[in-house]
């Protein structure tokens, strides 16, 4: 780390993330077991795939009584996947955890992800490099990748590995897919009795890592209000010059809660929401025609400005569309040697055009030609379509300048469209993360170092109560088989742990629809302005719209 650090994050080194309850006196607790549990969909096949950890009870910790462990407590660490606010805390939380259980306990950070694990490259923290990185965003510390860990060999050298450094349990910081695959090695280890326990924390600025146990991934809190904060500063912008369109991709690469969060924070024009645009099977010309109508309302009210949030995963949720990807997905996969043979793009549309069904080709062949050679593009290693590289926002305000323009010509339209297009996804992700995520992230790692003093493995960290202060928060452990269904990668069905999406029948949505119609012809905009880290509680210590409307009945 640089030796030069700002004034804010000095005096943010000094910050002391709050904790529940249980784990105030360290992280050797009481354990409360509730409960056989079963998994969410799929129950036989995923029991078949997870004999020794399905069916785990959940926990919840009580406070302990100070003991600690008889004989110190290694642990290994993994960052996994893309980057959000608060990694370091759950580090640093993990350090602070397994040394409260046994001084000379110790952690080893893997480097680079998952990969590090399997090609023993690592680094041992200490006190000054977990002091160095309190309440900092990034994942510098150790880095993170993409590296996808569910084969047995990998498994083996994890093992070896982590046996040479006599490593008890790993903590695998991620989202749903790495998490999947801290189950997947959970599992391994408990059926050939390897005695290394594993750990689970969620992660990720997409929010869709939650269910009743797990209330949020950790990250989308900070990120969000980044994006909030840009989206308000374009918003007003917008409303001083007036005179352009902004069409603004936000990511979270499947769900669309970054955008319905920000949506809820900053009240723009237009939010499309991809779950509602699945649920009502709508068209990508409806899309279009539904910007449109909200456009040609302002222009009559003299109003030749806008904002327009997209979530970054749209065009996976739009019925036409999502059957094209999950046939491209299948062809690419199976025909990946003979694709990659073909030199020009001319061929390799050619060859997609071929193999598609009738109905995918048509609307494959519609898409504009900078679009398709997107959705050919190489998938992440967990098999997904890397969405964040899909123009949509383009596509949309290119489609409906088109759409505009035709309205013109029949005398409907008499506005002046002028866009302005933008991604707001890598600049929230290593935000410094707010009191929120400072306090979660660092309770989640905590947690789990409480979790390896109570020698548990296949379960996820989970802080529950979020929506209340710190000394009402509950503590405890989530098995992570509870979480999974059955879904198809890679043209291949697998056990993943189920994504969370967005309820249209959940107080969020709802107050999007209340609030739509206002929203979209008013210019009812708010500016929630930059996170604040020191200040009045009621400014430093928000919960995101999300949380409060989901868990306040
Ligand atoms: P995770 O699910 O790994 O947390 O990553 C989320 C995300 O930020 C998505 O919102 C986005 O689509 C993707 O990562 C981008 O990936 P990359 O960092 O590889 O470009």
């Amino acid at each position: 780390m640089s030796s030069k650090i700002s004034a804010l994050q000095k005096a943010r080194a000094d910050y002391q993330p709050k904790l529940p309850p249980a784990l105030l006196d360290g992280a050797k607790i009481i354990v409360n077991e509730g409960a056989p549990t079963t998994s969410v969909d799929h129950q036989n096949e995923i029991k078949a795939l997870f004999p020794s950890t399905y069916g785990s009870p959940m926990i919840t910790f009580e406070k302990g009584k100070k003991a600690q462990s008889d004989k110190p407590l290694n642990a290994g660490v993994i960052l996994s996947g893309g980057q959000a606010p608060g990694g370091h805390n759950v580090i640093a939380g993990i350090y602070d955890g397994i040394k409260s259980l046994h001084p000379d306990s110790k952690l080893y950070g893997f480097l680079g992800g998952p990969s590090g694990l399997v090609d023993n490259k690592y680094l041992e923290m200490t006190d000054k490099i977990i002091d160095d990185y309190r309440n900092t965003g990034g994942f510098d510390i150790i880095g993170s990748g993409r590296t996808k860990m569910e084969e047995v060999e990998q498994f083996e050298q994890a093992k070896d590995n982590c046996l040479a450094l006599e490593i008890c349990a790993l903590v695998v910081i991620g989202g749903d897919d790495s998490n999947t695959n801290a189950c997947l090695l959970a599992e391994y280890y408990k059926d050939n009795n390897i005695p290394i326990n594993v750990i689970g924390c969620p992660k990720t600025i997409d929010g869709d890592l939650k269910n009743e146990y797990i209330e949020t991934s950790f990250g989308f809190d900070t990120a969000c209000r980044v994006y909030s904060e840009l989206i308000g500063n374009i918003q007003r912008d917008a409303n001083s010059a007036k005179k352009y369109w902004h069409f603004i991709k936000l990511m979270g690469r499947s769900a669309s809660h970054i955008t319905l969060e920000c949506a809820l924070q900053t009240q723009p024009n237009i939010t499309i929401i991809s779950e509602e645009v699945a649920a009502k099977k709508q068209t990508l010309s409806e899309i279009v025609e539904i910007i449109c109508e909200v456009i040609i309302k302002r222009a009559a009210k003299g109003d030749n400005f806008g904002v327009v949030l997209i979530p970054e995963g749209l065009i996976e949720f739009i019925p036409e569309c999502k059957t094209l990807i999950a046939e491209l997905n299948d062809l690419l996969a199976r025909e990946a040697s003979s694709f990659a043979r073909l030199q020009t793009r001319d061929e390799r549309m050619g060859f997609i055009n071929h193999n598609l069904s009738k109905d995918s080709s048509y609307v494959f062949s519609s898409l504009p030609r900078e679009i398709q050679v997107q959705l050919t593009l190489d998938r992440d290693p967990h098999g997904n379509v890397q969405v964040s590289l899909i123009g949509t926002e383009k596509l949309l305000s290119e489609m409906a300048a088109i759409r505009l323009k035709e309205y013109a010509v029949e005398g409907k339209y008499k506005g002046k469209f002028t866009t302005q297009t933008h991604f707001m996804g890598y600049e929230g992700r290593c935000a410094a993360p707010s009191n929120f995520d400072a306090d979660y992230c660092y309770s989640l790692g905590f947690c789990a170092a409480a979790l390896i003093g109570a020698d548990k493995t296949g379960y996820m960290a989970s802080v529950r109560n979020l929506t209340k202060s710190a000394p009402e928060w509950i503590s405890g452990g989530v098995p992570i088989t509870m979480m999974m269904n059955m879904e198809r990668r890679h043209g291949e069905n697998k056990p993943v742990i189920q994504k969370a999406l967005v309820k249209r029948d959940a107080g969020p949505f709802y107050e999007l629809i209340k609030n739509r119609q206002k929203w979209a012809v008013e210019t009812d905009y708010l500016y929630p302005g930059p996170i604040q880290y020191f200040g009045p509680s009621e400014v430093c210590d928000q919960v995101t719209k999300t949380l409060e409307l989901e868990h306040t009945k």
